[in-house]
């Protein structure tokens, strides 16, 4: 199949799709990472769904507005516009992609997007955009030992199993406020033996990155053998 995987810079699910003999390019505005550049499309998403055909799209838009990690700061981001801007991607990706992933944020109800944007709301509704997401998975339900509620929008693809339940190998730790997190969340990262702290962008790269086990399971199950 022609597969598009939008907004993917690591490749992680391009790389595992290659794997299966699969033409699958990733699109990002940025370089990859992930090695292999000439099946990287460096480009703004809908410039690139406008000039080719795909037999399957999978999105992992930008959650920075809309997860509710950023809570706190939902009032400036509301006054910027920046986070109407972001729900308006994610929408406008909906209707073109076969999934989509983000963390829990405000696209997992309409309650919010209703309360502060009625207009963009009505517009959602219309279209039938499913406020609640198809499901949610976690990275240690596919062989990383991670917990991060991930959710996924799907149109028309099967739900995705998991594949090797490692939740019993999940490191926590527990923040100053007493929350017990993930030890992934820790708030800097060793790249190359430099420390990048939680504003870097190496930082932001690095926790936005697609797990592995997830990677392969969305290859394996949605672009793997036909069944
Ligand atoms: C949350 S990250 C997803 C990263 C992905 N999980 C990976 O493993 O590479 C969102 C990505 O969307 C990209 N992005 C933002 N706007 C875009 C656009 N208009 N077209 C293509 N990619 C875009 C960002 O550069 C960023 O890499």
């Amino acid at each position: 199949m022609k597969i598009l995987v939008a907004c993917e810079e690591s490749q992680a699910v391009t790389i595992k799709l290659r794997e299966l003999g699969n033409e699958a390019f990733s699109c990002d505005l940025m370089d990859c990472s992930g090695g292999h550049p000439e099946w990287h499309i460096k480009k703004d998403v809908f410039e690139v769904v406008g000039e080719n055909k795909f037999d399957m799209i999978i999105a992992f838009p930008p959650c920075t507005h809309l997860t509710l990690a950023g809570a706190k700061h939902f009032e400036k981001k509301r006054a910027s516009g920046i986070q109407e801007e972001n729900i308006r991607f994610f929408f406008e990706i909906w209707k073109i992609a076969d999934c989509i992933e983000n963390p829990m944020g405000i696209m997992n109800g309409g309650k919010y997007i209703k309360e502060w944007f009625p207009l963009l709301h009505q517009e959602m509704v219309d279209a039938k955009f499913p406020f609640k997401e198809s499901q949610k998975i976690q990275p240690f339900e596919f062989g990383d030992p991670v917990k991060k509620t991930t959710c996924l929008w799907l149109n028309g693809l099967p739900l995705l199993s998991g594949t090797n339940n490692v939740e019993d190998e999940v490191e926590y730790y527990v923040s100053k406020n007493g929350k017990k997190m993930s030890a992934w969340y820790a708030k800097q990262i060793t790249v190359d033996g430099k420390k990048h702290g939680y504003n870097s962008l190496e930082f932001k790269k690095h926790r936005s990155k697609t797990f592995q086990g997830i990677a392969e399971a969305m290859a394996n199950q949605w672009a793997g053998v036909a069944k």
